[in-house]
């Protein structure tokens, strides 16, 4: 009999005491006994929800607790950081499908022991026959339902290439990486309450959107403590395993691929899936007061307007305000306006369109782009546009840390929760649905209701842009703080929000994580606020002339922080199943 047990357990964080006595503890058990995953001490049938933890050999911090552990388990084993990230991706895919996925596509930033930068590009591209008016109709109107549900949402999908492309970097053999993720998705795991309530509310989109009855289907609602077992995902797994990359892009998989594409009118061809590569870019690197900043470049618009943003704000004396009163949120608002303004006309795939990338991201431009910044007065989006240039809820984030010194963030996405909700008939894996990430017509919202131009229309090959900004900061040339986050176009504002927090309001690592958060972009011109955001502040904002509209979490960030001392801090957010694990 399943049971499920509530208990409140101090965290590690002895520097909020009172917090850590609320660190809410979920512990899950079945009578099925102890079920070891092989080799690694995990129990997917007990396991509860850590959210911070000291240490000093290592950390990982993921949305899901048996990522994170398998993940550990990898750092045990004498895996670096990469291999550990790639366990704990492979993990999340099976225990986490609303985002961990193979179907989707991420970046991976990273800083290793020997100096050395990495920022792997493995996003998902429009397949060859893709074109720019694909989801208009003959009227010309944007279809987005097309771009965001079923085959012809998912873009070619980038992941598992991604994460051959990380291993050159790992240690140990890979099947040793995947071997957690077969075990959890042959025999099973049980779901946390979050899971159990996304399955149900997507269970009527799966059985329209699918050819196939995915294994997310049953006749009875999902419930906290249920088994998921997904014996299709384990032997397409297995086929990556036994024949690497080409176990996805090629042989069965790539011909259950297409085949479901034939069932359901997508598009995604042999060709496609077999001329997939990710990329290896040179990583976005800037200083912040004496801070040396590493994040992911264009795919990412976050490689842009992260360093914009910062340079916005670095010369305003934002600490001096103080963290969210009216000043320092109106500050934060008017810069997060301006840059995605840029956003919107400038930013796509640079492969493919010429991006203005120098002088969006000087010194020179953050300065003109705040010239007419008025302290006393709201900032409108139709006064605020681009700036003139004369050239031409499912993603997630985890962040690892190893005893060597080597630092890796990743941010990886089906785009929407579950993706486009298509599962891949006897393959067991969704598919995404990032197409919506292009700008299917000028003007036109996306999901995120980001609009977007010529720079990110759709064309066969290319890459739609991403928010996705896994960051990494350098403190006297090492790993200081590991950060990402999911949450679509909130995700650079959060990630600003919370390099401010830590940078410039000195909070702990959990404040900075934990504390509400606020997002503007341009278009819509409202501020969003989480429910939590202090009311006394939305009032003063709304007398200078700002809209303000609630909306429900805004994201969930994943941070790591290593002292100079080698004390290693982890927190998961609170937002989620979060989970932080270390030694
Ligand atoms: O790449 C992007 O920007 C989006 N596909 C991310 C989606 C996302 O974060 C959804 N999560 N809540």
């Amino acid at each position: 009999m399943y049971k499920c047990l509530y208990i409140f357990k101090p965290d590690h964080n002895m520097r909020a005491p009172f917090l850590s006595l609320l660190t809410l503890v979920l512990l899950l058990s079945a009578c099925t006994g102890n079920r070891k995953l092989s080799n690694t001490g995990i129990n997917a049938y007990q396991y509860a929800v850590q959210k911070n933890i000291q240490c000093r050999n290592g950390a990982v911090v993921s949305a899901h607790p048996l990522a994170s552990e398998a993940g550990l388990s990898i750092l045990r084993k004498g895996g670096n950081a990469i291999d550990a990230a790639i366990a704990t991706q492979l993990a999340l895919a099976v225990v986490y499908p609303g985002a961990g996925n193979i179907g989707g596509g991420g970046f991976l930033v990273g800083y290793l022991a020997s100096g050395k930068t990495l920022a792997i590009d493995y996003r998902e591209k429009a397949p060859g026959a893709a074109h720019r008016d694909m989801y208009l109709d003959a009227n010309g109107n944007a279809n987005t339902n097309l771009s965001q549900d079923g085959h012809l949402a998912a873009g070619v999908p980038g992941t598992v290439a991604g994460l051959f492309t990380s291993a050159k970097y790992g240690k140990l053999p890979f099947k040793d990486l995947i071997q957690p993720a077969i075990d959890l998705a042959e025999k099973g795991f049980l779901i946390t309450a979050g899971e159990a309530n996304g399955l149900n509310h997507s269970r009527e989109s799966f059985v329209k959107l699918n050819t196939i009855s995915p294994a997310f289907v049953k006749d009875q609602p999902w419930k906290e403590g249920d088994t998921l077992i997904q014996t299709d995902l384990a032997n397409t797994l297995k086929r990556i395993r036994d024949n690497g990359q080409k176990g996805f892009y090629e042989g069965e998989t790539a011909k259950l691929i297409v085949e479901e594409m034939q069932r359901g009118k997508g598009i995604i061809s042999y060709d496609d899936l077999k001329d997939y590569e990710a990329k290896e870019r040179e990583i976005v690197s800037f200083p912040y007061k004496g801070y040396t900043i590493l994040t992911m470049p264009l795919p990412s618009s976050g490689g842009i307007l992260l360093p914009q943003m910062m340079k916005m704000i670095e010369d305003r004396n934002v600490k001096a305000m103080g963290f969210q009163t009216a000043a320092s949120v109106q500050l934060m608002t008017e810069i997060e306006r301006r840059s995605y303004a840029d956003r919107a006309k400038f930013l796509g795939d640079a492969d493919f369109y010429k991006v203005p990338i120098q002088t969006l991201t000087s010194d020179a431009y953050a300065k003109q782009r705040m010239q007419d910044y008025d302290p006393n007065k709201a900032g409108t989006s139709t006064a605020i546009q681009a700036g003139q240039i004369p050239e031409s809820e499912e993603t997630t984030h985890l962040s690892v840390y190893d005893k060597e010194g080597n630092a890796v963030a990743v941010t990886t996405t089906l785009n929407g929760s579950y993706g486009s909700k298509t599962v891949v008939g006897r393959a067991g894996f969704l598919l995404n649905n990032e197409m919506d990430d292009f700008s299917v017509k000028p003007g036109v919202p996306n999901m995120y209701g980001a609009v977007g131009a010529d720079a990110n229309a759709i064309l066969p090959g290319k890459r739609m842009l991403s928010s996705m900004t896994p960051t990494i900061v350098l403190k006297d040339q090492k790993p200081y703080i590991i950060a990402g986050t999911p949450g679509g176009t909130t995700i650079t504002t959060s990630v600003f929000q919370t390099l401010i927090n830590l940078l410039e309001f000195d909070m702990s690592v959990s404040d900075a994580v934990n504390r509400p958060k606020f997002h503007h972009q341009w278009l819509p011109d409202e501020i969003f606020v989480e429910r939590n955001f202090p009311v006394a502040v939305r009032e003063e904002l709304q007398k200078m002339g700002y809209k303000i509209r609630e909306r429900g979490q805004i994201g969930r960030t994943e941070v790591i922080r290593i002292q100079a001392d080698g004390a290693i801090e982890a927190v998961g957010d609170h937002r989620g199943d979060d989970h932080a694990a270390g030694f």
